[in-house]
């Protein structure tokens, strides 16, 4: 007989993949759904992005882009309508965060060993009764190597820089996708070669390519490994 005691450490799903493959939205509906937390790890990095470049803290300055790290005065709220709204040093920074220049800049920190180091244990903050869903790229991998259930979304790059052109529309902004299709593969790459916690799927993720996918039927899909787990009633 197994006579540990429960653990009171809360279950955590991972979910991890690259730019625009629906991550995003997936965890926040999983979250949604199940009524546990949501750490959408790469607004931390994008905060920490807009931050330095509000302060004019050069990339080359890891010791301030890490003392700034450390110092971000950050708040992640739901507006009545449900949307996530973040703010930075007060100041509702929702729409400044999804910028391409910001995205740029925030995969460039984010391939700062020292920045990485430095946003871990606030990531791991968010571990809390009575669950978590983290959305990132090393969240299976780094930040919750012990998460119960570790899922890798996935979706080809065309259908990544289609989705990202109907947001961008709905913006009011006009990409070409060709120049899309660069940016995201450019992204690609940074992601997953730099040398510290690359993106990769977990030895022991379950995988999703969800190019041909609606949203509900992503969710769906989810739904199923979180089934097996007993979190969710079967149906
Ligand atoms: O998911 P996103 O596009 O908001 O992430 C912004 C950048 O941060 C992206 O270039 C990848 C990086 N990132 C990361 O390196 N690790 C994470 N856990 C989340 C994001």
């Amino acid at each position: 007989m197994n006579s540990r005691p429960e653990s009171a450490v809360a279950p955590v799903i991972t979910i991890d993949g690259p730019s625009g493959s629906g991550k995003g939205t997936l965890s926040r509906l999983l979250a949604r759904r199940l009524g546990w937390h949501w750490l959408d790890s790469g607004a931390l990095y994008r905060l920490l992005a807009l931050a330095a470049t509000q302060d004019n803290i050069a990339l080359e300055d890891v010791a301030a882009l890490v003392d700034k790290a450390h110092q971000l005065d950050i708040r992640f709220e739901e507006s009545a309508d449900g949307e996530p709204q973040i703010y930075l040093s007060g100041q509702r920074v929702t729409d400044a965060l999804r910028t391409e220049q910001c995205g740029k800049v925030a995969s460039k920190v984010a391939a700062i060993p020292a920045v990485r180091a430095a946003l871990l244990d606030r990531q791991r903050a968010f571990r809390q009764l009575p669950g978590l869903v983290a959305d990132g790229r090393d969240m299976g991998t780094v930040v919750f190597p012990d998460a119960d259930l570790k899922i890798f979304l996935d979706a080809s790059i065309e259908e990544r820089a289609n989705r990202r052109q109907k947001q961008l529309k709905k913006q009011g902004l006009d990409i070409s996708m060709g120049d899309l299709f660069q940016e995201i593969s450019a992204r690609d790459q940074r992601d997953m070669n730099r040398a510290v916690s690359p993106l990769r799927p977990a030895e022991d993720a379950k995988h999703i390519d969800c190019s041909a996918m609606t949203i509900d039927e992503m969710l769906e899909t989810a739904l199923g490994f979180v089934r097996e787990k007993g979190w969710v009633a079967a149906g």
